[in-house]
């Protein structure tokens, strides 16, 4: 029975040398990017940011926005490089003060957001891939009374919009009613998008305006929420804590 017992080692051996070869095991190797983690109980729903992250009003993307002002490469002992974002790009947030010019003035900046609003549990949603989010629409998804964080999947993450640097005038968001629907008839106060406005762009400015009114609403806009299934997860969000700012960079995910 020896070279039965010693069949095992053997494996586990061929196994680790297969497992070494392929895994990263010096510095010099390149970082993992992961979207989900070790059995799938963390998926990242922020976009990545790159030169070709879409913004509104920016045909191009972003463009370059990490400036290195000290590099190893030109002798210095570190690398220091600046940030230069605009603030309601690729996965963001938006304070009351973005379409409330009173609200600005007040400070209802994105310092000023609720983390209890942004962290919870939460329902990722699909919506029907033929119409803007309008009353029928947000009616039809029967968002149950208590529910407090949605996140609304659209056609925008089936054409992959968030991937293309040029702005897409013609994404899927909330019409007014749509907006003025979910206001009246649910306790949602967290509402997540999968590009750049909550609002579709005819009604940016209105839905905008119905959902920031009342200061309580939070929209995060940009969601990455390809390979997620629908369902209820604990969502969590953190933007940075810009003071005078109406707008973040956010980091979501769902656990
Ligand atoms: C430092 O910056 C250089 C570019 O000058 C880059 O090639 C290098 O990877 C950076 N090093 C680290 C540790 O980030
Ligand atoms: C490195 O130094 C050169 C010459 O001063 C300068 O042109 C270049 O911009 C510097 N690059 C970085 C990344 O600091
Ligand atoms: C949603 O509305 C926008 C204009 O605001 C339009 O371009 C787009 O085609 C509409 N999408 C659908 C699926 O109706």
């Amino acid at each position: 029975m020896k070279v039965r017992e010693m069949r095992i080692p053997v494996i586990a051996l061929a196994i680790c040398i297969l497992a070494c070869a392929v895994s990263p095991s010096n510095s010099n190797d390149a970082p993992l990017r992961k979207e989900a983690y070790e059995g799938g109980e963390i998926h990242d729903i922020t976009h990545s940011f790159t030169p070709n992250t879409p913004a509104g009003t920016y045909p191009n993307g972003i463009g370059k926005f990490l400036t290195l002002l000290r590099s190893m490469k030109n002798g210095s002992d570190f690398n220091f490089s600046e940030l230069k974002l605009p603030l309601h790009a690729g996965t963001h947030v938006d304070a009351p003060g973005h379409y409330y010019d009173n609200y600005f003035d007040q400070g209802f900046d994105v310092d000023s957001l609720d983390l209890r609003v942004l962290n919870g549990p939460a329902l990722l949603v699909d919506v029907p891939r033929d119409k803007n989010i309008t009353a029928q629409v947000v009616k039809s998804l029967h968002i149950p009374k208590g529910v407090k964080r949605v996140l609304f999947r659209t056609l925008n993450t089936d054409r992959r919009l968030m991937y293309k640097k040029e702005f897409d005038s013609s994404f899927v968001g909330f019409t007014e009613d749509g907006a003025q629907w979910l206001v009246d008839n649910t306790d949602v106060k967290l509402v997540g998008t999968d590009y750049l406005s909550v609002g579709a762009f005819d009604y940016a400015t209105t839905a905008h305006l119905v959902f920031l009114k009342s200061k309580e609403i939070i929209l995060v806009e940009g969601l990455k929420l390809d390979d997620v299934q629908a369902g209820i997860y604990s969502v969590h969000c953190l933007p940075l804590r810009l003071v005078g700012s109406e707008g973040s960079p956010i980091r979501c995910i769902l656990m």
